[in-house]
């Protein structure tokens, strides 16, 4: 099953500006390197259309009923007119083409289409960095950090910047599905092939969250030659109970306590989502293709309930904009169905068997307040974990909920390049 998502344009460039941007790359033509931008434009009727035509009941069936039984009908309804009235596609899709201006591309990697933001530093001499989102995000969630993380720093007396590359998972956005078998070791393989073989990068660090994190630590492990270092907000092992953490006598800081209620609700009343993606993706899956408002109940909430109660206000980036931007990225581009899919294709894809990863090179985590928690203790199983930062602002979209705080910990990052 290999779906080519419908109503791509893609800009004509001269080749002289192909020889500038991919300067460094190594046999381009294999591997079918255009430069891409978005346009869905054709495809918003038809989105407004539906959203326009769906019915939500009157009011709230049961008021007052919390978001442990799922998404308020408040927010809902709020966010479905706003999808309508005053949000405007054509101006997110303008910014998403500005934000990263050219440097949009697709490559055909292993038969798929792999689509990629590559925001060069205009420092030669940058670092390369891939960074990883997961579901329900898209590229987009790291627009606020590519900029700045290519613009020159310095962490601790020495001069940091990256040459930044944000590809979008396959199944996701532009990047087209791939067959039922694909796993997360399969992805990594083909980012490194990216890193190394298409942009001609022959070492680099990384960056993940959420299934990213699974690409990343997969990376991290088994591509222990090129890839130098890693930093995680998320992992691959499934994290420790409260019950886990008092037996082991492990003393919380505050934001850990606030972090490990996450956890909490998570495991509790938080985790249906999970159970009927890795075993019935295609219910969820077909079900809500053709329904925006659908996907919207599906995702929305989880933003709500994963983010720092203040997102939307400084540093946090992640309002009711942010969150119809990517929902009308999953529903135009018509992946809804391949995203979910990643959870089935990968049921074991966060363990609780905590391994080391096959590799001495540097790791860095950081935990943000309302994400679900990692103790440090548990972090150091898995890596060569050489820092352990936590903030007390953001949540688990922390490339939009607390823009300025993953950039400074992914520009700590390059102290370790060499190392
Ligand atoms: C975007 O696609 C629409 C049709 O879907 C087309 O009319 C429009 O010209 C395209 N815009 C650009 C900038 O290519
Ligand atoms: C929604 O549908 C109503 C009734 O058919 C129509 O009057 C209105 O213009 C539509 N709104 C949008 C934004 O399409
Ligand atoms: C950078 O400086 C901070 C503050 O002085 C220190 O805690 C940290 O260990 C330093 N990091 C490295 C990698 O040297
Ligand atoms: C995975 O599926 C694809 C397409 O269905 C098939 O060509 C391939 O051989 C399979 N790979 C493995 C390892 O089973
Ligand atoms: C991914 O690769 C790692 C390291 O080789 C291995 O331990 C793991 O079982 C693989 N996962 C899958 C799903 O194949
Ligand atoms: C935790 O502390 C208790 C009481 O001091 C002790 O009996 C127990 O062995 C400790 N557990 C671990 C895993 O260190
Ligand atoms: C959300 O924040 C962005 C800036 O990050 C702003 O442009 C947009 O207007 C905000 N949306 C709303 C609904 O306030
Ligand atoms: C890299 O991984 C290979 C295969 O797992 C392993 O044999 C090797 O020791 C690893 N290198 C380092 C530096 O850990």
């Amino acid at each position: 099953m290999v779906l080519i998502h419908g109503g791509l344009g893609i800009f004509a460039i001269s080749a002289n500006f192909m020889a500038s941007v991919l300067q460094g790359a190594q046999a381009t033509d294999t591997f079918s390197v255009k430069p891409f931008k978005i346009n869905l434009s054709g495809e918003v009727p038809r989105l407004n259309s539906l959203v326009n035509n769906s019915r939500l009941p009157a009011g709230a069936l049961y008021p007052g009923v919390g978001q442990e039984k799922g998404i308020e009908f408040d927010f809902l309804h709020e966010l479905k007119t706003e999808w309508l009235t005053t949000f405007d596609w054509e101006t997110q899709q303008t910014q998403l083409n500005q934000q990263v201006r050219l440097q949009q591309f697709t490559a055909t990697i292993e038969g798929l289409t792999v689509h990629f933001v590559h925001e060069k530093s205009k420092n030669p001499d940058a670092i390369p960095l891939i960074a990883l989102h997961g579901w329900p995000g898209s590229f987009d969630e790291f627009s606020p950090v590519i900029k700045p993380l290519t613009q020159e720093s310095s962490v601790n007396g020495t001069t940091v910047s990256y040459h930044v590359v944000v590809p979008s998972l396959p199944g996701f956005t532009f990047s087209s599905a791939p067959p039922a078998n694909w796993t997360i070791n399969d992805t990594a393989r083909i980012f490194n092939t990216l890193m190394t073989e298409v942009l001609g990068y022959p070492t680099y660090v990384v960056h993940g969250t959420d299934w990213g994190s699974a690409v990343a630590y997969s990376l991290y492990s088994s591509f222990n030659t090129t890839v130098r270092a890693a930093h995680f907000v998320f992992l691959p092992f499934l994290p420790p109970s409260a019950e886990e953490i008092a037996v082991n006598n492990i003393t919380l800081s505050d934001i850990q306590k606030i972090a490990l209620q996450q956890t909490t609700d998570w495991s509790t009343t938080g985790n249906g989502y999970f159970l009927e993606q890795t075993t019935k993706p295609n219910d969820i899956g077909l079900a809500l293709y053709d329904n925006p408002v659908g996907q919207l109940a599906w995702i929305g909430g989880k933003y709500k309930l994963w983010s720092d109660p203040r997102a939307g206000t400084p540093p946090s980036v992640l309002n009711s904009t942010a969150i119809l931007t990517t929902l009308s990225l999953y529903y135009l581009t018509e992946s809804f169905l391949s995203s979910v899919w990643i959870y089935a294709q990968n049921p074991n894809g966060f363990s609780s068997v905590y391994t080391k990863a096959s590799t001495d090179r540097p790791m860095l985590f950081t935990q943000f307040e309302y994400n679900i928690l990692w103790p440090e203790e548990y972090v150091a199983k898995t890596g060569n974990l050489v820092s352990y930062k936590e903030h007390n602002f953001g949540g688990h979209f922390s490339g939009l909920d607390n823009p300025p705080a993953l950039i400074e910990d992914i520009q700590e990052m390059g102290l370790y390049y060499k190392a």
